[in-house]
């Protein structure tokens, strides 16, 4: 037994070095390796999809035929511990080698129990709360065979028409990049042979949110200033993060498809970011390059990709039908193929599947892991603080204790299909809690709650608003219940119209007439132009898609249980016609002059305003704050700031200090503003805090056209406040 022991411990000791062993749990990977044929190293390249979930344009129906030649290394959209283990099973106990199989998942935003959609999340400015999701959303996936999970997704992006926004951590690169690093950690927790912890997968890279016109998977063509300066940064933490994978975009960038990008997959993520996990294709996106126009053929495409440094091909078999002839004609090398062989096996050995293929199958795990009570309480809390208070004239929230009756009135007051949003994953529509239904539940027998659809998400049926007139005229107070369907953002879901859909602003109009209290409550996956329902309603809270818990968390707000602290991780515009539209854009030579606004030469509009409807980091509380005694001194080569921040409403709350900073001038044009710190503390009614943030010349330093990285000394104004636009400042010469 002590010698079993003897060699254990060196194998782990071993493979706590890193991810590029050749020796690691249980496994010698060269010995291995050695005994592999092509085709089974080739096997190890594949990744096909089950037929339990579609999540792209083409299936496999023979995935088990192609398990048991040893010809999948991979398979994803398949789970539960049965299936899983009966796939595993082919693989371990049916093949020559017995290589155990990975399975991946798209666990975006929670695997049974479904937290609010990343855009949400990211809206809480919560870090550890998003990573405790993301633990959590592991442990259920792991619970159910899943051992790969296909995020954090970390596409940066400015335009509202592009679906898979929901998907991000909005428009800041900053922000992203903390929150693309906590979801990886989240994900991959501190042992990832651990059975309740998964790989994780940075997505997508690169610069997929970028795409023109917001149009889904078209070009992307943006200069490589922004591009590092702007869209690579969320990768780059992701990566530091320790992610095991990286998966490529279905973009081109600056020509290149990401797929076939040489310079982008093996020259950046490899050579200068040291990158050792394994880079996966997205949905046959190797296949696509014909369509790009770069390869002629399956074939070349398999070359291209394989050249560019992608070690692993999602369900376009391009690999399997054409590496053995791609060697065989000396156009790649068995070398190339070891390379991503061997990054494939490692990951299996970290994740412990050559101790124990069946780890991750785990029956008692499966029953207790699961939608259980504190993943439920979790959820609800991540609900309450990703929810948005856009608006709250006349103090309409929380609720107050007078009211008897409540309507709640629009398309998405009992939905529980859409609560969950997109990219579900496991979860399941029937246990999610409804608006509808959370207010029941708060209520209790004091409030009668009634619900009226009112109209359809989006169709221009209006024979519902007369009933739904009556039903607010009979309240005592109306909540509209509006926004989009969950299937209306995430993949392949743009929009050329990003207001509220079908006739729901009418449903609104009308409904105000009944001259009650209303709160309009969205439901929505992108920022949208609701400038019509914000000059027809007195209060407006964001809600997202907030998945299992999303009726009692929202609930837990309206009532004022909990004092609303959530900020805007991406600008609301007032319209379409000015997307994109983000904080930190430039200043142009011919800036708004608020001293002339009716000056013809400046860079505006003739026919909207240029300011959005809700900026970057905007979000009320239910009580006010008050931002004075700034300072910014650099002492000790950096600059030291103190703010006080005093809660002058009467009641408690948390509030998002936001610290933005502007280069004023530099050897290229700056951002007038860029988040480089926040903290979210709860300051009680009556009290103040003295917030203090560091900055040093590392963050402040940013990527030059020749792509070196470096700060410029000089004059910085720094700014603190609620939101990016509401802010005090301070001057500080930085050199
Ligand atoms: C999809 C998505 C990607 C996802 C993959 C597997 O096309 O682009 O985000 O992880 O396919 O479902």
């Amino acid at each position: 037994m002590k010698k079993i022991q003897a060699i254990t411990a060196v194998f782990l000791f071993v493979a706590i070095s890193g991810w590029s062993q050749n020796v690691t749990e249980g496994i010698n990977i060269d010995s291995l390796l050695n005994e592999m044929s092509l085709i089974e190293k080739i096997g190890q390249l594949t990744l096909i999809t089950s037929d339990w979930d579609i999540t792209g344009p083409s299936l496999s129906n023979d995935y088990k035929e192609l398990i048991k030649a040893g010809k999948a290394g991979a398979v994803f959209n398949a789970y539960t511990v049965d299936f899983v283990r009966e796939l595993q099973k082919t693989a371990v106990e049916e093949t020559r080698l017995k290589i155990p199989l990975l399975f991946g998942y798209d666990v975006i935003h929670g695997h049974r129990t479904i937290f609010p959609i990343p855009l949400g999340q990211a809206a809480s400015w919560n870090l550890d709360l998003i990573r405790r999701s993301e633990s959590v959303a592991a442990s259920e996936a792991t619970a159910e065979g899943i051992n790969w999970i296909f995020a954090p997704m970390v596409d940066i992006s400015r335009d509202p028409r592009w679906g898979r926004v929901s998907e991000g951590g909005g428009e800041d690169t900053w922000l992203t990049s903390k929150i693309g690093a906590t979801r990886v950690n989240g994900f991959q927790g501190e042992d990832l042979s651990s059975n309740s912890t998964a790989l994780a997968c940075v997505k997508h890279f690169a610069a997929y949110g970028a795409p023109e016109a917001g149009r889904e998977y078209n070009t992307v063509d943006i200069s490589t200033t922004s591009l590092f300066e702007s869209y690579l940064p969320p990768y780059k933490a992701g990566i530091d993060a320790g992610t095991g994978s990286v998966m490529t975009s279905f973009n081109e960038i600056n020509g290149q498809p990401s797929t076939s990008n040489k310079w982008l997959l093996t020259d950046l993520l490899r050579d200068q970011w040291d990158f050792k996990g394994f880079v996966v294709s997205d949905y046959t996106s190797i296949n696509e390059l014909v369509n790009h126009g770069v390869a002629e053929d399956e074939k070349s495409a398999a070359l291209l990709s394989l050249n560019a440094g992608v070690d692993m091909d999602m369900q376009g078999r391009a690999f399997l039908n054409n590496l053995e002839m791609l060697i065989a004609g000396d156009k790649i090398s068995m070398q190339q193929i070891d390379q991503a062989v061997r990054r494939i096996l490692i990951a299996k050995a970290k994740l412990g599947l050559f101790d124990d293929p069946y780890r991750y199958c785990n029956k008692k795990r499966e029953k207790t892991a699961i939608m259980t009570k504190d993943n439920r309480i979790l959820a609800r809390k991540l609900v309450r603080e990703s929810c948005v208070l856009l608006k709250n004239e006349n103090n309409t929230l929380p609720i107050p204790d007078n009211v008897k009756s409540i309507a709640i009135i629009g398309p998405l007051g009992d939905s529980k299909k859409d609560m969950l949003g997109n990219w579900i994953a496991a979860g399941e529509w029937d246990k999610c809690i409804t608006l509808k239904e959370g207010m029941v539940n708060r209520a209790g027998d004091l409030i009668k709650v009634t619900y009226n659809r009112g109209c359809g998400i989006d169709d221009a049926n209006t024979s519902g608003f007369e009933e739904a007139l009556k039903a607010a005229r009979n309240a005592d107070m109306v909540i509209l219940a509006l926004g989009e369907a969950g299937e209306m953002s995430g993949e392949a879901a743009s929009r050329t119209n990003i207001d509220l859909p079908g006739v729901q602003n009418q449903l609104a109009t009308m409904v105000m007439e009944a001259g009650k209290p209303t709160v309009a409550v969205l439901f929505n996956g992108r920022p949208l132009a609701i400038s019509q329902l914000q000059a027809s309603v007195p209060a407006i809270l964001e809600t997202w898609f907030g998945g299992t818990e999303a009726g009692n968390g929202i609930a837990d707000v309206l009532f004022g249980d909990y004092n609303p602290a959530g900020k805007l991780t991406m600008t609301f515009p007032q319209n379409l016609g000015q997307v994109p539209i983000y904080y930190n854009h430039k200043n142009t030579g011919r800036p708004l002059d608020p001293e002339r606004p009716d000056f013809k030469y400046l860079s505006k509009y003739i026919d909207s305003p240029n300011d959005p409807l809700y900026p970057f980091g905007y979000g009320l509380s239910y009580t006010t704050f008050k931002y004075d005694d700034l300072s910014a001194n650099v002492e000790g080569g950096q600059i030291q700031i103190s703010v006080n921040v005093a809660n002058t409403g009467n009641r408690d709350g948390e509030e998002v200090v936001q610290l933005y900073v502007q280069d004023k001038i530099g050897s290229i044009t700056r951002p007038v503003k860029e988040l480089k710190g926040f903290q979210k503390l709860m300051i009680k009614k009556g009290e103040s805090k003295t917030v203090q943030f560091t900055l040093t010349k590392d963050d402040l330093a940013f990527y030059h056209p020749d792509l070196t990285k470096s700060f410029e000394p000089g004059e910085f104004v720094v700014y603190v406040g609620g939101n990016s636009v509401e802010t005090i400042q301070k001057l500080v010469l930085f050199d």
